[in-house]
């Protein structure tokens, strides 16, 4: 169990400015501790500040009940709410900006992954429920905050480097107007949050991942001049009934996340620490949510988690069996094997099933939980892309097993082998640490050969950045030098690129079905989409045959499925010319 920190501890460090609610890990039977001081601190405050403003102020700032913080660990069927019942619940909470005589305007700015691209969609969410309004000009914010990442050290320093640009907006800030204030979310809110808050007393609220519908009170409290945070995780928070805004308008594509949180412990990682333990998100109400972008529009979804493909929704008790999760073969965990649950491949089932004309994706996966029900499954369906992220991390051994990957080389390479079998033409990607504790040049070598032999479509190669709390932090010397590890990531890039070369040169003279996303940021006088494996296909946007059987003709709008014959290839784009639009139905027969 985690220690329990005193809710107080941060706002004797700093005496400036108290911080309020400073919650930590506080497992759920232990949080009613956590209450009782918070509740104490608020209420010393309202009996300082008197009557009026300042005492409505204080009232606001005392915050939620119990049942706030428990809520995530409420039976995920209770808690399956949509926006119009949940007007009750967002009444306790007056945000800062109900309690302005002007809504505050808010900016949001997101690092690191897509999983924190869809919270920033949560946050967004739950802060315009409360009365705030968005802004995208930094200038105009009244709030701005940082949905930030952790997982490297210069994802970090970027944020430092961010707030440092912030604390100049602050300073200059007309004194007529009300305090900008300045949040951090996400991963690094989760891991360093007393840090943030003394050696940047700019900040006023720090949130973790799990902490997002705490925001409004944060922010009520950031009003009365205090510093706020709120870095407890949950057990089982899965937004279930927060309805994301899609914050990129009317894009054809979209973000859904399915499950949070990592129990995998791979040694190098930060995520199981920051996010906290796998929870998934009950099916009826990601079922409800990708029929609703299907109503809108959207062409493609996209499934989000750490580790999508270890999906468990035990959230109704006709999922409740004693059945073993199977692996894939040669793959083990560091934890218990879990039992029961409604499992990926029953989602993905349900989720395709929707809208044929709406592509699948999910990512990312973890290569152990692939059942052949996944990949006959990919198989059968039309809509579902033939596109599997498999991160391997490294190609030795060796070092897979001072990671804790919980398989060998042989052992993936055989899972790509088996992949490539069920699926014909499947499009392949990893995620790549160069540099890993302990690593050599002969294991180095032994990634080289594996990036050769797989030939992946894409990957993400990484420098190996020590973090604190994890494994590899307390058990494995960072032993590579720096230039080494940059070196060997160079390496690895140069030979995944000449890969993927090749493999993109397979498609010219093939006809594929593109989703058009918008026009190409080289040229307007290019449209740019992607084909079922998710690489970028340019081609001209043209007048084309508009594939209503009528014999007329039309352009191409975002949205649109259009036939491309493949005319050229490099590593990361292809080009073509286009034929006509299509249907998803349709385009099955001819790619
Ligand atoms: N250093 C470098 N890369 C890392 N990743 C995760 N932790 C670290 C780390 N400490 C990479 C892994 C993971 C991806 C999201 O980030 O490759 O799959
Ligand atoms: Fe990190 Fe491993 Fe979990 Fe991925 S599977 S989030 S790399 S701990």
């Amino acid at each position: 169990m985690q220690p329990f920190q005193c809710a107080l501890r941060g706002a004797r460090l700093l005496r400036r400015r108290p911080v309020v609610g400073a919650v930590r890990l506080a497992p759920r039977t232990r949080s009613s501790t956590s209450r009782s001081l918070d509740s104490e601190a608020h209420t010393k405050e309202a009996q300082q500040a008197g009557g009026g403003l300042e005492a409505f102020r204080a009232k606001v700032a005392m915050g939620p009940s119990m049942q706030h913080f428990l809520q995530g660990a409420a039976p995920a069927q209770e808690s399956h709410r949509w926006p119009d019942d949940a007007t009750e619940e967002a009444d306790h909470y007056l945000g800062a900006s109900a309690l302005a005589e002007t809504p505050r305007k808010v900016y949001l700015e997101t690092y690191g992954c897509q999983m924190n691209v869809s919270d920033t969609e949560i946050a967004w969410s739950l802060l315009q429920k409360s009365g705030y309004l968005r802004t995208r000009t930094l200038e105009e914010a009244d709030v701005v905050l940082l949905v930030t990442c952790s997982i490297r050290e210069k994802a970090e320093r970027t944020i430092w480097n961010r707030l440092q640009q912030l604390k100049t907006l602050k300073s200059k800030r007309s004194s007529s107007l009300a305090p900008l204030r300045i949040g951090i979310l996400g991963c690094m809110a989760e891991r360093l949050k007393e840090k943030i808050l003394e050696q940047e007393k700019l900040v006023d609220i720090v949130a973790g991942p799990d902490a997002y519908r705490d925001l409004p009170r944060l922010l009520a409290v950031a009003e009365t001049g205090q510093q706020a945070a709120n870095v407890l995780l949950s057990l089982d928070e899965t937004y279930a009934d927060v309805l994301p805004v899609q914050t990129s308008g009317s894009s054809p594509t979209a973000f859904v996340s399915i499950m949070r949180g990592c129990d995998n412990m791979c040694t190098y990682c930060i995520v199981p620490f920051t996010r906290g333990r796998e929870r998934s998100r009950p099916i009826a109400s990601i079922l409800q949510e990708v029929q609703l972008l299907s109503d809108q529009g959207v062409k493609e979804v996209t499934l989000l988690g750490q580790n999508v493909n270890s999906y468990r929704d035990t959230s109704e008790v006709q999922f409740l069996s004693t059945a073993p999760t199977p692996l894939s073969r040669g793959f083990s965990t560091v934890y218990k094997p879990k039992a029961g649950g409604l499992r990926f491949a029953a989602l993905l089932d349900r989720v395709s099933l929707i809208d044929p004309e709406m592509r699948i994706r999910f990512t990312s996966p973890h290569p152990k939980d692939f059942p052949d029900e996944v990949f006959q499954l990919m198989r059968e369906r039309p809509n579902l892309c033939k596109q599997i992220h498999l991160p391997v991390q490294s190609g030795s051994t060796r070092v897979l097993e001072a990671m804790r990957r919980g398989y060998t080389r042989e052992a993936y390479l055989e899972l790509v082998h088996h992949t490539r079998a069920s699926l014909p033409g499947v499009s392949l990607s990893s995620d790549i640490i160069a540099g890993f504790c302990g690593e050599t040049e002969a294991d180095h070598e032994q990634t080289v050969s594996l990036l050769r032999q797989v030939r992946y479509n894409m990957a993400f190669i990484f420098a190996y950045s020590v973090r604190q709390k994890t494994r590899a932090f307390h058990r494995l010397p960072d032993d590579v030098p720096m230039e080494v590890k940059l070196r060997r990531a160079k390496e690895l890039m140069a030979v995944f690129r000449e890969e993927a070369a090749a493999a993109n040169a397979a498609a010219v003279g093939r006809v594929q079905a593109v989703l058009v996303e918008g026009p190409s940021r080289r040229s307007p006088l290019d449209l740019c989409g992607r084909n079922d494996g998710n690489v970028k296909v340019i081609f001209p946007d043209a007048e084309m045959d508009d594939g209503s059987g009528l014999g007329s003709t039309a352009k191409a709008k975002p949205g649109d499925y259009v036939l491309v014959k493949i005319s050229s290839a490099s590593s990361q784009t292809l080009k073509g010319t286009p034929l006509r639009r299509t249907t998803l139905r349709e385009s099955a027969d001819f790619c």
